[in-house]
């Protein structure tokens, strides 16, 4: 069914269920958030994405709102602005001013956001954390103190990965994303995904292999699909001086909406490992030697045929892998029903 509302004196006509900052994003209008994720459900817990809604008591947040026919919304006043300054500099109170040698800096919403508010430091004076930085995840540096609470790690581990590995434990102002018991991450059930990192607007969890190898706006961000299944999952392969320094997620995948598995997200390695091997090689007596890919794919053909005059076509069947591309898999149907003459193809995916 659709609705018909007003934002900002702009008619809008809705198509569907939609929350209000749905809508706004939709129609290009801005609204700052710290908690909403695209990936997670509404949550509606840091308060930044309020809006004036006309009849309404008082501002409703537009994470969590859904539009309703005849509404009149507004997502600026100057209401708006102190409320969200006030909320920016509550949280700041309690937020370590390290921003010139964070991990996230230039990268980070809160940073951002108190920038675009013009929060001055300290303007609300209060108890701070002072806690210790936690290492003890292969690949994950969790910075507690730069916490801001808005539970998008601990969602996005329930909701999507479901591994349930972290959650809010305590109350108040010793409310903090952790493991049961407070244990070492890698020694619960933690998949290593990564996805926490993603979720987390601040330099609160960062990964630990790209940690001090470059800031991310100095970093040229290539896209591409991972080749480690045949899923097709997007990223962005973060490269500094010629290598990859790390993988972040590229939010508007269609496949994958910027979600990632442990491979996907740090198994990278390989990339720059001198162990691979980049020319084709050709065993002679034994011995593995280099050779030209002319070399190689003559001396292939040649086997090949020998193989067919021998036993016939139908002895000979090609075996794709999901984690080739789809025109490579075509290409190798192709060989074996043209060139050898069969029709043996078969794919991993298929079953
Ligand atoms: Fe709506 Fe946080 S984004 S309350």
């Amino acid at each position: 069914m659709n609705s018909r509302v007003t934002i900002n004196g702009i008619n809008i006509i809705v198509k569907g269920e939609k929350t209000i900052l749905a809508v706004c994003r939709e129609a290009g209008i801005h609204i700052p958030t710290l908690c909403h994720d695209e990936r997670l459900e509404p949550y509606g817990g840091c308060r930044l994405c309020l809006v004036e809604i006309k009849g309404t008591a008082r501002p409703l947040a537009a994470c969590t709102t859904p539009v309703q026919d005849g509404m009149e919304i507004s997502t600026e006043s100057e209401t708006l602005t102190r409320l969200r300054r006030t909320t920016l500099s509550l949280i700041l109170s309690n937020h370590p001013g390290d921003c010139m040698c964070c991990e996230k800096a230039g990268d980070c919403d809160l940073q951002e956001l108190a920038y675009m508010y013009n929060i001055e430091p300290g303007e609300f004076a209060g108890e701070k954390w002072d806690l210790p930085v936690r290492e003890d995840n292969p690949f994950i540096t969790y910075e507690p103190n730069k916490c801001i609470l808005c539970a998008r790690c601990a969602r996005i581990c329930n909701e999507v990965v479901m591994a349930e590995t972290i959650a809010i434990t305590g109350r108040g102002f010793y409310a903090m994303p952790d493991t049961a018991f407070r244990k070492a991450r890698s020694l619960e059930n933690c998949e290593f995904c990564g996805q926490c990192v993603s979720a987390c607007p601040t330099g609160a969890l960062t990964d630990r292999k790209g940690r001090g190898r470059g800031r991310s706006l100095g970093m040229k961000k290539v896209k591409t699909t991972c080749s480690y299944c045949g899923t097709g999952c997007n990223f962005y392969l973060n490269v500094k001086d010629n290598r990859v320094v790390k993988v972040t997620s590229d939010y508007d995948a269609p496949v994958n909406k910027g979600n990632l598995c442990i491979k996907g997200r740090y198994g990278y390695d390989f990339i720059h490992s001198p162990d691979r091997i980049k020319t084709p090689l050709i065993k002679r007596d034994g011995v593995f030697h280099e050779a030209t890919w002319d070399e190689a794919l003559e001396l292939t053909a040649k086997k090949f045929k020998e193989l067919v005059e021998k036993h016939g076509p139908e002895k000979v069947g090609g075996f794709s892998s999901s984690r080739c591309t789809n025109e490579e898999n075509y290409l190798l149907s192709k060989w074996v029903r043209c060139a050898i003459g069969s029709n043996n193809v078969d794919n991993c995916a298929r079953v």
